[in-house]
């Protein structure tokens, strides 16, 4: 593992959504105290939608949900209303449900035919929201992030070209063992996130996971991940981490 991350293994996947919804509000409102805002980029499959859903719920006092715009780290190739769509898994669990402004929800346009198209229409919206100049990387308050059990995460998937990509933001990415394009944040703009916060749970993460920590030269993206003057926390329940 490169720098030192926090490592917090909870007993339960309700214990850490619960700890990592503590952790997105204190983040949120340090965000909007410093800055008047808080960004963050939404990782999509099935784990972060507990944590959506306990936000959702009002257990978690004090989100400053008018002051936080939502991204997404990556998406499938599918259209917002599709069960795949990682947008609809967060407007279902958790935006619809809160008042967000709608103005603050940058939805990437994944129903797009050309995916290059769609990659290059989100790395200018992201531009454009941070004021970047070209060639300049965006600083997310935080990325949430998970991790597929061949050691993926976001959709940079192992031997796919994004892997490589360091000059771009946001790219469409052939992942070959799906037969489509995903869309993704590549290393270099989740690298310079504030915070980075990876959610696992589940025994079927458990084998990676122990390479993830103990072979730092395993072919594995999510080692890929090394912030640049920002935190790392690994948030990890009892199941994932049993060969730890
Ligand atoms: C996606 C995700 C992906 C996800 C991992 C883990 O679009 O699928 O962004 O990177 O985080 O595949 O998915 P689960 O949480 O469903 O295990």
């Amino acid at each position: 593992m490169p720098v030192s991350p926090e490592v917090r293994i909870l007993p339960t996947s309700g214990d850490l959504f619960h700890a990592a919804a503590v952790e997105f509000a204190a983040w949120a409102n340090a965000a909007v105290n410093a800055r008047g805002r808080f960004t963050v980029a939404l990782s999509g499959g099935s784990t972060p939608r507990g944590m959506f859903s306990l936000l959702a719920s009002g257990a978690i006092p004090n989100i400053p949900w008018d002051k936080i715009c939502f991204f997404w780290g990556d998406e499938r190739h599918v259209p917002p209303d599709s069960p795949e769509s990682n947008y609809r898994m967060a407007d279902d669990a958790m935006l619809s449900k809160v008042p967000v402004r709608q103005e603050n929800i940058f939805r990437i346009p994944a129903e797009g035919k050309d995916a290059n198209e769609v990659a290059s229409a989100y790395e200018q919206t992201i531009q454009e929201f941070f004021g970047l100049k070209t060639g300049a990387f965006p600083r997310f308050d935080l990325v949430l992030l998970g991790m597929g059990p061949d050691g993926h995460t976001a959709s940079l998937f192992p031997g796919s070209s994004a892997l490589q990509e360091n000059k771009r933001i946001f790219v469409a990415n052939w992942v070959e063992k799906m037969g489509d394009f995903r869309f993704t944040l590549t290393y270099p703009a989740i690298n310079r996130a504030s915070e980075i916060a990876f959610l696992v749970t589940g025994a079927d993460k458990s084998a990676t996971l122990k390479r993830v920590f103990e072979d730092n030269r395993a072919d594995l993206p999510v080692l890929g991940i090394k912030p640049e003057g920002g935190q790392l926390i690994w948030f990890v329940d009892q199941q994932a981490a049993n060969q730890l």
